[in-house]
């Protein structure tokens, strides 16, 4: 099998978790437990969020289980493709209104938080986490009846790292071994003073 390594060129040291996290499309077939995906969760839950309002709300599936398979058939057919190679599948979703009934701004921002907590842990413990912005809102809203003051965010696979590129459909296998990240350098987006467009 294939060992994949891919390059992180930083401008400064950062923590290994951060700095060796990455989104595989395959995954090492060890199924990941309940309590492993609650650990990870459990990171998310201590998140800061606006008012402590704590606007996310997750599903999460084991592979082998009913949840698993109904969020798997709410991804877009190029994401099923490959995440189920994932041991684990989450629905993130967040509530739209605050406290006081007003639209809540800040509550992917806090959504994100979570994520960002939950993925550094998952990255800790061995574990990938795979950001999935297609995936059929709508209907994964219906299947696990939401309420209509929640929206429907993204799903999330999880596995430890590792599996076998040769399961990916052809045009995805280059991609996952290619050992090339990149990012606008700092100077891009943070200013010492104001925003400059390009
Ligand atoms: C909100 C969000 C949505 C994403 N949606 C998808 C998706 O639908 N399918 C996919 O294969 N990757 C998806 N990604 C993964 C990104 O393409 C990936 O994070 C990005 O290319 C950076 O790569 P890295 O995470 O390996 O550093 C998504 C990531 C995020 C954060």
């Amino acid at each position: 099998m294939q060992e994949i390594t891919k390059i992180t060129p930083t401008a400064f040291e950062i923590m290994d978790e951060i700095k060796t996290r990455w989104s595989p499309r395959v995954f090492d077939d060890v199924p990941l437990s309940i309590s492993e995906v609650k650990q990870l969760l459990e990171a998310g839950r201590w998140a800061s969020s606006s008012y402590n309002q704590q606007p996310w709300r997750i599903i999460y599936g084991i592979k082998g289980d009913k949840v698993y398979d109904q969020i798997l058939d709410c991804l877009i057919p190029f994401n099923q493709d490959w995440a189920k190679n994932a041991q684990a599948l989450l629905v993130t979703a967040y509530k739209k209104t605050n406290f006081d009934g007003d639209p809540y701004f800040h509550a992917p921002h806090d959504l994100g938080l979570f994520m960002g907590n939950l993925v550094i842990q998952a990255n800790h413990n061995g574990i990938a986490a795979h950001h999935m912005g297609g995936i059929d809102q709508e209907k994964a809203h219906k299947t696990f009846e939401f309420t209509d003051d929640f929206e429907v965010a993204t799903a999330v696979a999880l596995g430890h790292y590792g599996g076998n590129p040769d399961r990916l459909p052809e045009e995805l296998q280059e991609q996952e071994v290619d050992p090339k990240r990149e990012r606008m350098a700092i100077n891009e987006f943070a200013f010492n003073g104001n925003f400059k467009s390009k």
